[in-house]
């Protein structure tokens, strides 16, 4: 299949559910009625046998689409073309309706840290990615989907607000968005800003996807751990985003402490519920959740100073012989 960038995609798939090794079986015998199922990419494009049959079985019965982490859009590597290569064969071989990622880097000098690192938003690093878009659209042969990644820190050489990036970027290359509202309410805590003031400014018209998850608050901080029920503060945002990006598909993201499927199916038909009218407004207990008490910290941080931030070797430090891109923009690391 090829699509060309700009190309309409049909994004009214409904209330969907990441799809999680350990609910396999479930889905296999028991057919939920899901409306489409989201797979992370680098689960399934290296791997053969059982995985990748029931992703065959899943994409026959179901709408999929394929949700990376690794490939790097904002990164200063050369792209990854044989990553790109394997990722066209398998949305082609599964027929998914689009293929998503995040705008950040995941690592330099070949070096990858596994994480969604944030990029310094400028016009440097606008021309860097739009670059990037294009080269990856060109071998994948249809538009990319690019998420808001959650933040926990800014850059002094940021210059253009996170939407405004977004539709420049759009703009720019006819790529997509997939905007995640649990981020967009994680970023703007941890930055002191206001999530409704950055949903007014968001390019809703390139939306074509929603996300959705749960994440921890750690009172000075909220961690995106994806590990529980969607925070009660979220949810009029999600009803906002909805709407404005009228009815894109809504996917509910679980990656920790995942419990049986219906659980999770369950959190993603709230979403629906949300987004109508005659919906219930968030329970008392849940909407003081977000900025009240901080809760007991189970996640690690480590991930906030990974190896590649940390070790000085990776980028010049000389001003004067600085490269183009994240690494050095890291020099300028700004926590709020
Ligand atoms: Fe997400």
């Amino acid at each position: 299949m090829s699509v060309a960038p700009g190309a309409a995609l049909d994004d009214k798939l409904g209330f969907g559910v990441g799809l999680r090794n350990k609910h396999f079986d479930y889905i296999l015998f028991e057919r939920p009625k899901v409306d489409w199922f989201e797979a992370i990419s680098e689960n399934f494009m290296d791997s053969g046998g059982r995985p990748r049959a029931v992703l065959r079985w899943i994409a026959e019965r179901y709408p999929v689409v394929l949700h990376g982490v690794s490939l790097s859009i904002g990164g200063t590597d050369p792209l990854d073309r044989s990553y790109l290569l394997r990722l066209r064969r398998l949305a082609e071989e599964i027929g998914a309706r689009w293929v998503s990622d995040h705008l950040c880097w995941t690592g330099a000098l070949g070096v990858n840290s596994h994480d969604l690192l944030p990029l310094p938003l400028n016009e440097e690093t606008l021309a860097h990615v739009a670059a990037r878009v294009r080269e990856a659209q060109d071998l994948l042969q249809r538009p990319l989907v690019l998420e808001n990644p959650s933040t926990y820190v800014q850059f002094k050489s940021s210059t253009i607000p996170e939407p405004d990036f977004l539709r420049a970027l759009c703009d720019a290359t006819d790529c997509r968005l997939l905007l995640d509202v649990n981020n967009v309410y994680v970023s703007c805590f941890n930055a002191g800003t206001d999530p409704n003031a950055y949903l007014q400014a968001f390019p809703f018209e390139r939306v074509t996807q929603l996300h959705l998850a749960g994440h921890q608050h750690c009172g000075s901080h909220i961690v995106d751990t994806h590990d529980r029920p969607v925070s009660g503060a979220v949810w009029p945002l999600f009803r906002l985003a909805w709407r404005r990006s009228n009815g894109a598909a809504t996917l509910l993201e679980w990656d920790g402490d995942v419990p049986d499927f219906p659980i999770v199916h369950a959190e993603a038909l709230r979403a629906r519920a949300f987004s109508m009218d005659e919906a219930t407004q968030p329970s008392a207990e849940a909407s003081q959740e977000s900025f009240g008490e901080a809760e007991a910290l189970s996640t690690p941080l480590g991930f906030l100073t990974p190896d590649v931030m940390t070790r000085t070797d990776y980028a010049p430090r000389d001003p004067a012989n600085r490269q183009l891109g994240a690494v050095a923009a890291l020099d300028d690391l700004n926590a709020p």
